[in-house]
């Protein structure tokens, strides 16, 4: 029977059980958004998840919306990331980073030259921004123009080859939470009347397009997908979710992705607070590997994998917490409680200081 020990096959990425450790924002890169060898020693730590997906990382610098978050689009990034994944090859485990565009997520003092963010619609976010000094309201992105979108695809794809280059098993494309790509798909933030808005076809267009870039750049064995169909965080919603993520679910069969990735209701939120929303629904009409991924301890983890509902599940919180997480639910060990304080700082606290089990 195939439980969450049980190894898989992703496209090309063989993972040597089922424990996937979910994207988490550290915010601890060095000067020049550039990973250190502090974060190449956190992802080690965690090396026996069958697959750990990388903290979001921005794929331009217009892509960023919060301090320290490490990038992937200069050499000196590249290169802080071989270190990550040489590291993380070293204790046996596999890694993919996650390609991230914030959109309107972001502040002119994130943005090179102090330039207005950009997203499908000059629609500003409800909230607030951390710049890395203050506390600023959003402000009202710029939209795109529809010449500007077949570069924005280009830089997903130099981004996916820029993986392959610091030694990453694969990507997974950020289009869920809030930020640019769930920013086209969803009805609230996209109100643009060209074919990259309206209906639900023309709202998916976009990721489409990218995922379709990004197989031909690096192949679909190595691609995965983020999707987070009714999360409200960023200010973000959709007419009609159901339809809109069946609909997208359905394209992206005959692309063979190496995953689909799916965030549950609202990341950290209590599942009573979640939007309604049928997930099994996904599931059948999706023919590929499905990780979900929020609130599962090990037991409904072990129930949603061997029931066949997922191939695999991502934790976040026990696996920040867990360096080991795979060895603790093997001897149903007691779990660490995580450092909610130093989720966004701390340096090394909180962050590789959490202990193993001893033998
Ligand atoms: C965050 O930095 O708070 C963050 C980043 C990416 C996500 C969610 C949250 O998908």
């Amino acid at each position: 029977m195939t439980d969450l020990f049980s190894p898989a096959r992703f496209g090309a990425i063989d993972l040597a059980n089922r424990v996937v450790m979910s994207s988490l924002t550290r915010n601890r890169a060095g000067a020049g958004n550039v990973p250190t060898p502090l974060i190449a020693e956190y992802y080690r730590q965690r090396a026996s998840a069958g697959l750990i997906l990388t903290e979001a990382t921005p794929i331009c610098a217009e892509g960023h919306g919060y301090p320290r978050t490490p990038g992937i689009h200069t050499a000196e990034q590249v290169a802080g990331w071989k270190a990550v994944t040489d590291a993380v090859h070293g204790a046996g485990g596999k890694i993919a980073v996650q390609l991230w565009h914030v959109g309107r997520i972001s502040h002119p003092d994130l943005q090179p030259g102090g330039i207005l963010p950009v997203a499908p619609s000059a629609i500003r976010p409800v909230g607030q921004v951390f710049t890395g000094q203050a506390m600023k309201d959003y402000v009202t992105p710029r939209a795109l123009d529809l010449s500007e979108i077949p570069a924005l695809i280009k830089t997903y794809a130099e981004a996916a080859r820029n993986a392959l280059d610091a030694g990453f098993d694969g990507v997974e494309i950020h289009a869920g939470n809030g930020y640019l790509l769930d920013q086209f798909l969803r009805s609230s933030t996209n109100q643009r009347t060209d074919g990259y808005g309206g209906s639900a076809e023309k709202r998916a267009r976009l990721l489409l397009e990218v995922m379709d870039a990004v197989c031909k750049a690096i192949g679909p064995d190595r691609v995965g997908l983020r999707l987070s169909p009714v999360t409200p965080f960023n200010d973000i919603s959709d007419d009609n979710p159901q339809d809109t993520f069946e609909y997208v679910v359905g394209q992206l069969n005959p692309f063979r992705l190496a995953f689909l990735d799916i965030l549950q209701g609202t990341g950290g939120a209590p599942r009573e607070t979640w939007l309604p929303f049928d997930y099994d629904r996904l599931r059948e009409r999706y023919v590929g590997n499905l990780i979900r991924n929020n609130g599962y301890d090990f037991l409904t983890a072990q129930e949603a994998v061997t029931s066949g509902a997922a191939d695999a599940i991502a934790f976040g919180r026990l696996m920040l917490a867990n360096p080991d997480l795979v060895e603790r639910f093997r001897r149903g060990a007691a779990l660490n409680a995580p450092d909610y304080d130093r989720f966004y700082s701390g340096e090394e606290k909180g962050y590789t200081d959490y202990p193993v089990l001893q033998d």
